[in-house]
């Protein structure tokens, strides 16, 4: 079996092996023979520090193992199931017609006239290529996107909040990764020789370790209550910044509500208190609400920050936001055409010019995925041709992830030693699980977290492939994986009854 050591040289790829064999000297500058410019010595720190568990080591080897049951290798299993990562489509989610129809006509403008289309989707796919540059999807857009779909959002956030939004603050982007990216860049400066540092969820999605450390950003970590379903303490925010205050600015708040990997969705009172908990310390928020269409459990409501902070009223209302939506998740799943949005709220004028000057080094999120933002922000409407499908597809996606949240935790709590909370909302559970004594000392023989050995084992031995919690952060000493509630109900039922006989092989093996 490939080693952990290995599979971690495989993740940092082929400068690592070049730098190793070949890279040789220190310093950079153009040398004669066969020296790389950039090798392991002198390539920017930052970027050997960054790490990205949900496309890491695992993930990696679930794609050798993919190879070799292609090539003829005999498996204790026939496939491996991709729990790791929240791409609906990838796991059999089929997209939804109108926003294919609308992407299909704005490719191919002769769909318009020649193609057998609803009306309201030839009227779209028209007003969207109206908007492009020579009305082909072909042209660059404005950075920040096209008018008429950033209007289209501000619309849809004024429905979802029965506020008043400013499409000018509304930034289109290549999905929610590149706008939280544009926005934790604003960060960048050493005030008074310490670092910014940003308070973060532990757990966490990824992106935020892996973006802060690529800009020299430091991580304040803050833990959410797993005993109280993952909800947010402030007495903890307050814990996390105290601590950290001598030695970084603590300058920006980090929320993802519903929560990823943790699936909680988050009480108005509790937004309410991390508003003021924000004004106090003067800390602009990042509200990642990329799932806000994906909430289950009963009881449960999304409430967007925007909104809570406009009806808490003075001075809260004029508190800095940055919020965040994606078509990568929610009911349709469109990752791979990157389309997203960040509405941006109380930023100093400056400082929002300054930040679309260096949007507009990028030059433009893509028109298919600001084209997908379209159809998300502005789905057809009741009597509309395309409103009947649009509402049964997205009920369907939507209701079979609600049943699909609530098996998977219903598993996992019949599973020995298993505490899982209910996912509230997003696409995913965080189980908490405990490992015997003996899989603890073997994982330390074998070099890896014991988690991560855990989901290795899993792995190897069923195909399975989720992501251990070491990835995500955890308390020390605890134990958990990611797994996505994506696997389509046929297969996650397969996958769940594997996982509980491994379960209790495993736990036999290490007693
Ligand atoms: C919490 C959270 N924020 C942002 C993203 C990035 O989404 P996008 O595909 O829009 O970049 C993800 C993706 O999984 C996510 O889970």
């Amino acid at each position: 079996m490939i080693s952990f050591k290995n599979l971690l040289c495989t993740c940092r790829s082929m400068s690592n092996r070049c730098g190793g064999q070949r890279g040789g000297g220190g310093g950079g500058g153009g040398g004669s023979g066969g020296e790389k410019a950039v090798t392991m010595q002198n390539l920017n720190p930052n970027i050997i520090k960054l790490e990205y568990a949900v496309r890491g080591p695992l993930v990696i080897r679930a794609a050798a193992i993919e190879k070799e049951i292609q090539s003829g290798a005999q498996k204790p299993f026939k496939k491996v199931i991709r729990a790791n990562i929240g791409d609906a489509h990838a796991m059999g989610q089929k997209p939804i017609t109108y926003v294919r129809q609308v992407l299909s006509c704005v490719i191919l403008p002769d769909l318009i006239s020649k193609g057998d289309f609803p009306d309201d989707v030839k009227k779209r796919a028209s007003d969207i290529l109206n908007s492009c540059g020579g009305k082909s999807a072909g042209a660059y857009t404005v950075s920040h996107g096209i008018e008429m779909i950033r209007k289209q959002v501000a619309t849809y956030i004024e429905r979802r909040d029965g506020h008043k939004a400013n499409w000018e603050d509304i930034v289109l982007t290549a999905g929610a990764s590149s706008a939280i990216k544009n926005v934790l860049q604003l960060f960048v400066n050493n005030i008074g020789g310490k670092p910014t540092g940003i308070l973060i969820p532990i757990p966490q999605y990824p992106l935020y370790s892996a973006s802060l450390a690529e800009y020299g950003l430091q991580p304040v970590r803050y833990y959410l209550n797993e005993d109280k379903n993952w909800a947010l303490d402030v007495s903890e925010l307050d814990r996390a910044l105290n601590e950290a205050k001598s030695n970084v600015n603590v300058r920006a708040l980090v929320v993802i509500n519903p929560g990823n990997p943790t699936g909680q969705v988050l009480t108005r009172e509790n937004i309410e208190e991390l508003i003021k908990f924000s004004k106090k310390y003067n800390l602009l928020i990042f509200a990642d609400e990329v799932y806000q269409d994906n909430v289950y459990a009963e009881g449960s409501k999304f409430f967007s920050f925007k909104k809570v902070m406009k009806e808490m009223g003075s001075p809260y209302d004029q508190h800095e936001l940055a919020s965040f939506m994606s078509v990568s998740k929610g009911y349709m799943g469109e990752c791979g055409l990157r389309g997203g949005w960040m509405e941006l709220c109380n930023i100093q004028p400056e400082v929002q010019a300054n930040m679309y000057k260096a949007i507009s080094s990028m030059l433009c999120p893509t028109t298919l995925g600001q084209s997908a933002v379209s159809c998300c922000a502005m789905p057809p409407q009741q009597g509309e041709p395309s409103y009947e499908l649009w509402k049964k597809e997205k009920d369907a996606v939507l209701g079979s992830l609600n049943k699909r949240a609530k098996m998977i935790a219903e598993t996992f709590n019949k599973m020995e030693g298993f505490k899982c909370n209910i996912v509230q909302g997003a696409m995913y559970a965080f189980p908490k699980f405990e490992l015997p004594p003996k899989a603890i000392e073997a994982a330390k023989k074998d070099g890896k977290p014991p988690d991560t050995f855990y989901a290795f084992e899993l792995l190897e031995n069923t195909g399975i492939c989720v992501i251990s919690g070491s990835g995500f952060g955890q308390r020390p000493g605890t134990y958990h994986f990611r797994t996505t509630i994506l696997p389509q109900p046929a297969l996650l039922q397969e996958m769940l009854d594997i996982f509980q006989k491994f379960h209790s092989e495993f736990t036999k093996k290490y007693a």
